[in-house]
Order: structure tokens, then C-alpha cells, then sequence
């Protein structure tokens, strides 16, 4: 399908709303029947109705739709944060006594939910280094049940050969779930390498500008289904029409927005590689990135989203680097317009500060839309406190 057609047409039945350009908001809760024999049906059936916005509604319709296209999915459900759309098909497809393999380093709150709330019910995770596809043949039990991948990570950036793990899962009936929030599908399709479910957290690029929370997630509609039918009309992670409007238009300059955050990233990249003061730069695409080659291989384009070390960085360093940038937002989160940086000490007390600890002395920046000049003459000035 074209992505033009997808982004712009798919979904937008517009003669039955004025011939409007944009989606209307429906903002409502509730549906009404003339009949009962309409209205028993679609009780029956609400993964087919609209009768309650907790489970459809019209202006989501419109979204998934788009969504399940971008992912070469045959069907999509949309949530009210990327963790609910994490979280509530784990929930769905996980009972007592199962076993999951999750990669080392997936997003914070992933981990927390594979080690505190699936714990709670009896489910045991085993975390691998998922850069060696050997780790998680080696972690297979009996009892295995998922394997969680997340390619690339957003912070150290540890990919996995989604292709060759979904084909090892396949063959025993395992399911295989990606994060694919790096990316999005326009980056990396991971249902067309073998992989069975797709979240994405849609409050980064798809939402693109920092504006909404929201959750994708993608599949075959039998796995869709059986997920909406228990445990998302359960929990109820529903997003609000007026969220899943911002998200359809979001949608409409995702191409660009990535394009742009992927080429100033480049630029950025090559730059803060000629300062003395850089220590090392990760970036899935960087020549040096020790998986280039699998980067190159299952990824069509690279995010905003790098790490950096300084020379000798010490947490006052990297404290007075963070905190002197002007334009530079400091925050969470990422695939805004807005550039970010990220100290990964920010996660820490400050006591527990490891100098000889790698991941604690990343600094990772998300590189918005902002022209790379202006971008680059922040760093520059913040750097310049420490000349060499
Ligand atoms: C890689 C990744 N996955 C999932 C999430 C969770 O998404 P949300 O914040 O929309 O719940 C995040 C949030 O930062 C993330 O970075």
C-alpha cells in the first residue's frame, strides 16, 4: 500500500462528514440503537461494534487502520500510553508459571513490569544479551512462552537480529514481541521479519510533538482480537478521541519529521565527532556502532536518538555540560520537535555515580527539528567549558 494513500486517505470515509479534510473528534462515550436485535449484536460483539468508546470508536477506527497498514499488520489497537500497549498483551498471553526471555536494557518500565508485576503472578523472566542470538537459544525452557525484544534500546542502542529470533521462535510455537518505538515502521518493519506483535510508544514520533501519550500496538487480527476481547476491554487503557485526532495528524508529517531528525543527526553526529572533548558516540548507523552491519541490514533509516560519552567525565562534567546548554531542553521522553538531553546520571543518586561505569556516564540527546546549526552552536558553547 502506498504510503501517501495510508497517511492520507486510508480510514477517511469523508463524504460522510462534510467532505472534511481532517477526522471529526468523536467525543463520545456511548452509541445508540433503534433496535434490540441491533443492540444484542453488537453486545455479542464489540470487537465489530461500535458500542462503547472504552472499546471502539470511530475516530480510533480511522487511526488503527493507518497504523495496521504502516506495520504490514493485518490489524492494530491503539492505548492511552505506549506501556499500556506493552503491558496489556503481555497480560493477555502470559498465565502462571510461564517463562518470558526479554533482552538486557529494554525501556525502564518494561523492566519493572517483567520483574515486579509479572513476578507478582508467578511468571519468571530471564533477561539475555540479545546482540548474540545464541543468548536467547540458550535461555529456551519448556515453559517459554514470550520472547520480549526491543531493537534498538534508547539508550545504548543493543540491536537484535529480529529475523533470525522470530524464525527460532516460530519453530516452537513461542511468540515474539518488539518494541519498535526507535524506529516506528516507517524505519523498521518487524512483522515482515517474522515477529508475531509491534508496540510502539506513538507519544514519541507518531504523536511528534510532545503533545499526547499513546500506545500501538500491531498483529495478526486473531492475536488483536483475542487481546481486545479480555484483557484491553478489562483493564480499559482506552485513548480519548481527541488523542487518537493528534495522533492521525501527527501521522500526516511523520515522513518528513523522521527525515529531518535523521539527517540532522548525522550532521550533529559528525560534528561532535571532530571535538576533543567526545569521548565515544553511539549511534546504530555511525560506521563505528559495533552492529552497523545488522543496523544497515533490518533497518531502513536511523532515529534522532544517540548516546555520547565526554572525555574524562566525571559527574560534575557531565552535570555542568547538561545543565549550561540554552536551547537544548533537558527531559525525558523524545520524537518531539524539540531537541533533549538526557543524562543518564539523572537516573541516579548522585553518590552511586560510577566513573568507570559506562552507561552512567552516557549522555543521550534527541536531535528534534530545530535547524543543526542552531543545535550544533549550543554544544559548542556548553563544551567550550572544558578546553583542551
Ligand atoms: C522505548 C520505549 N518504549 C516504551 C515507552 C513507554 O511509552 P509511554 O511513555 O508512551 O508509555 C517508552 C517511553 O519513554 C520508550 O522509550
Amino acid at each position: 500500500m502506498d504510503l501517501s494513500y495510508i497517511l492520507n486517505e486510508l480510514g477517511e470515509e469523508r463524504d460522510s462528514y462534510f467532505n472534511a479534510v481532517s477526522p471529526p473528534i468523536v467525543q463520545t462515550s456511548n452509541f445508540t440503537f433503534k433496535t434490540v436485535a441491533d443492540f444484542r449484536r453488537a453486545l455479542n460483539n464489540e470487537y465489530d461494534a461500535m458500542l462503547y468508546s472504552r472499546g471502539q470508536n470511530p475516530t480510533l477506527t480511522i487511526l488503527r487502520q493507518k497504523l495496521a497498514a504502516l506495520d504490514g499488520a493485518e490489524d492494530a489497537l491503539v492505548f492511552s500510553s505506549g506501556m499500556a500497549a506493552i503491558s496489556v498483551p503481555i497480560l493477555a498471553l502470559l498465565k502462571q508459571g510461564d517463562h518470558v526471555i526479554a533482552v538486557d536494557n529494554p525501556y525502564s518500565w518494561t523492566i519493572k513490569l517483567f520483574n515486579n508485576l509479572l513476578a507478582k503472578f508467578g511468571i519468571s523472566t530471564t533477561f539475555v544479551d540479545g546482540t548474540r542470538v545464541e543468548n536467547i537459544q540458550n535461555a529456551l525452557r519448556s515453559n517459554t512462552k514470550l520472547i520480549y525484544l526491543e531493537s534498538p534500546n534508547t539508550f545504548s542502542y543493543e540491536l537484535q537480529d529480529l529475523k533470525a529470533i522470530a524464525a527460532i521462535a516460530k519453530q516452537r510455537g513461542i511468540i515474539t514481541m518488539a518494541d519498535n518505538s526507535y524506529c516506528t515502521p516507517l524505519y523498521q518493519q518487524p512483522i515482515a521479519l517474522g515477529v508475531d506483535l509491534v508496540a510502539q510508544s506513538a507519544t514519541k514520533y507518531i504523536g511528534g510533538h510532545s503533545d499526547v501519550v499513546a500506545g500501538v500496538l500491531t498483529g495478526s487480527k486473531a492475536l488483536i482480537q483475542q487481546i481486545f476481547n479480555h484483557e484491553f476491554m478489562n483493564i480499559g487503557p482506552a485513548l480519548s478521541p481527541h488523542s487518537a485526532w493528534l495522533l492521525i495528524r501527527g501521522l500526516r508529517t511523520l515522513p518528513l519529521r523522521l527525515q529531518r531528525s535523521f539527517e540532522s543527526t548525522k550532521t550533529i553526529i559528525a560534528w561532535l565527532k571532530q571535538q576533543p572533548q567526545i569521548n565515544e558516540v553511539l549511534w546504530p548507523f555511525d560506521e563505528n556502532f559495533k552492529q552497523t552491519e545488522l543496523a544497515h541490514r533490518q533497518m531502513q533509516g536511523c532515529g534522532g536518538l544517540f548516546s555520547f560519552t565526554l572525555k574524562n567525565s566525571s559527574l560534575q562534567k557531565i552535570e555542568t555540560f547538561c545543565n549550561n546548554l540554552k536551547h537544548i531542553l533537558m527531559a525525558v521522553s523524545w520524537g518531539g520537535h524539540e531537541s533533549l538531553v538526557t543524562p543518564s546520571l539523572a537516573g541516579i543518586k548522585a553518590a552511586d555515580y560510577g566513573i568507570n561505569n559506562p552507561r552512567h556516564q552516557l549522555i543521550r540527546m534527541y536531535i528534534g527539528l530545530e535547524d543543526p546549526d542552531y543545535l550544533i552552536k549550543d554544544l559548542e558553547q556548553s563544551l567550550k567549558l572544558f578546553p583542551f
